[in-house]
């Protein structure tokens, strides 16, 4: 198990294009009994209803949204290059037909009794503050349903107030 530090929100650094759209992030949700993760490229980070927040697009086919749902939390961490092959592999395999983190070399741990992958390092821990269903009556833009939505697998939006950032 790795030592994570704090990591005052106020110093964290970080181009949420190139972190997130182009580094990518794993969303992990659950308990100590069953978790699930899957790697997200779509999401930002801002403020929101007074409170620093991350907001992250799951769709309804995901395994990992049964846990996001079900649980008041869920952690969005980050992972160092050497571990582009886990992360593939949690954007292309379903928790549904197997165990992820081992398949995936990852090391469930927690804090806050909140599940993150041992190896990230970065963790934004976040409660869930808002579940928005993305319909198709909220597009102006009427390619979006066509380039992303042919098959009706829409996303919710779920914004998060990051209750506390790890790092090491
Ligand atoms: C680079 C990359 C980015 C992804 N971004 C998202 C995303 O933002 N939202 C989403 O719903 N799926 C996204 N996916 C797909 C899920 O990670 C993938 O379907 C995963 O297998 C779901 O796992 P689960 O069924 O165990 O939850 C992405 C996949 C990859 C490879």
């Amino acid at each position: 198990m790795h030592t994570f530090q704090p990591y005052p929100i106020d110093l964290i650094e970080m181009n949420p294009f190139t972190k997130i759209g182009k580094e990518w992030a794993l969303v992990t949700a659950g308990d100590k009994e069953k978790a699930n993760t899957m790697t997200v490229s779509w999401g930002g980070v801002g403020v929101l209803w007074g409170k620093n927040v991350v907001y992250i697009f799951i769709r309804d086919s995901r395994y990992t949204k049964e846990f996001i749902d079900s649980h008041e939390f869920f952690s969005l961490s980050f992972l160092g290059e050497e571990y582009r092959e886990s992360l593939n592999y949690c954007g292309s395999h379903s928790g549904r037909n197997e165990d992820k983190f081992h398949k995936a070399a990852l090391t469930p741990a927690f804090r806050h009794s909140i599940p993150y992958p041992d190896e990230a390092n970065l963790v934004l821990l976040c409660r869930k503050m808002a579940a928005v269903p993305i319909t198709e009556d909220t597009f102006i833009d009427p390619q979006i349903m066509e380039k992303w939505y042919a098959d009706h697998d829409m996303h919710t939006m779920y914004v998060g107030e990051i209750i506390d950032a790890m790092a090491r």
